[in-house]
């Protein structure tokens, strides 16, 4: 198995005159083309926690993986459902902190005591990634380090050892590689990675678990949202809310998925694709949907809330930013009100999930603001 790392094709900067800034209406497209050769690294030692994310370098891991020898599956019925795959990948620790004796094994259940920490007390985080399959059968992985940095961020926060670095990166190789015949073909879609952190040692009372579980397990996937990349319904949610400030809004703890499916359930059934959420204390500030951060166009500049600590620090978002500003786009982050939104020339989410997915319309106060995504470029792009 060879591990390759290569530069990604250029990270010139704005001032490095190449040219004028594409129109608004092309930017979508410019950002998905590099995006797509773009993946990072960062250096293994984290520092502190909130500038961990600016450390990213423009680097490509990949697997030369031979000839692709596919499973026989209906590729073309992708969506965003489990599909059990063969193996996953399995690690523990007990309370001295230390990760050890990882193994793939077949994919499958897990034993939990019923007093584990994560089932009682949610100690728990989730990551997502992704395997691509390039057109030689190659398969990449989109900036694998960022996760495995995150689940440590998440991890300090949430008082749980998390694997090294570098074991995050051995356990995801291995589990890809192990179901490489799960990575669908090019264009067709790519294998969702989920890593996950839990607290499986048994506890009664709230404190952290005396043992940990990482699991890496993968699966298949095409588009999230049900119509593929037609431009999403967002509804804005006032009366709940994602995350509040000193909370673990910005870490991927597994609570912050369970606390939203209630306001997601509410605005599919009123038709809409997901929910957008204002920020806790005025209802007035744009935070993030459920499983994705926004970003809104105007005027040229590209803009997207501000990691106040009741957003997660995205990597697709981080990714969106740094290409954005790489192809002479100014960008901010920043607060966003609601009615800033609703003004913009050209909204989009990002995420692992959803990747680059536009948005035709937001819903406010019972109103539905249209918006007009970039079809050329959506219509093209494969994930
Ligand atoms: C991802 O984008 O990978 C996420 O973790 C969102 C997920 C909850 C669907």
């Amino acid at each position: 198995m060879e591990l390759r790392t290569c530069a990604a094709r250029s990270s010139a900067s704005p001032s490095s005159g190449r040219g004028a800034v594409p129109s608004p209406r092309l930017l979508s497209r410019h950002i998905w083309s590099r995006s797509a050769h773009c993946t990072a690294s960062t250096p293994s030692n984290p520092v502190a926690r909130r500038s961990r994310f600016s450390t990213l370098s423009l680097m490509t891991t990949a697997y030369n993986t031979g000839p692709p020898d596919l499973v026989d599956f209906n590729w073309d019925a992708l969506g965003f459902q489990l599909v059990p795959t063969d193996f996953m990948y399995l690690m523990s620790c007990s309370s001295d902190g230390v990760f050890t004796n990882g193994k793939l094994v077949p994919y499958g259940p897990i034993e939990l005591n019923p007093a584990a920490a994560v089932l009682n007390y949610g100690q728990g985080l989730l990551e997502g990634l992704r395997a691509h399959r390039k057109e030689d059968g190659s398969i990449l992985l989109f900036r694998p380090h960022e996760n495995a940095l995150r689940m440590k961020i998440g991890a300090e926060r949430l008082c749980m050892p998390a694997p090294s670095v570098e074991q995050f990166l051995e356990a995801v190789k291995l589990t890809v590689m192990a179901n490489k015949h799960w990575v669908p073909p090019f264009g067709k879609g790519s294998l969702y990675i989920r890593p996950q952190l839990i607290g499986s040692g048994a506890i009664l009372g709230v404190a952290p678990a005396p043992q940990y579980t990482f699991v890496v397990f993968v699966c298949p996937v095409g588009h999230y949202f049900k119509d593929g990349l037609s431009p999403i319904s967002l509804l804005t949610e006032e009366e709940y809310h994602r995350a509040a400030p000193g909370g673990t809004g910005d870490i991927k703890t597994i609570g912050n998925y369970a606390s939203v499916v209630s306001a997601q359930r509410r605005a599919k059934e009123k038709g809409h694709s997901d929910v957008l959420y204002l920020d806790p204390v005025h209802n007035k500030f744009v935070e993030e949907v459920s499983s994705c951060n926004i970003f809104m166009v105007k005027d040229n500049v590209i803009s997207t809330p501000l990691l106040t600590g009741t957003i997660l620090p995205g990597i697709t978002r981080r990714s969106v930013i740094e290409i954005s500003q790489n192809l002479g786009f100014q960008v901010e982050e920043r607060l966003i009100t609601i009615d800033e939104l609703l003004g913009a020339d050209e909204v989009f989410c990002t995420g692992t999930a959803v990747v680059l997915s536009p948005v035709g319309s937001i819903t406010y106060r019972g109103r539905r603001k249209v918006l007009q995504p970039n079809y050329l470029f959506f219509s093209s792009c494969a994930i």
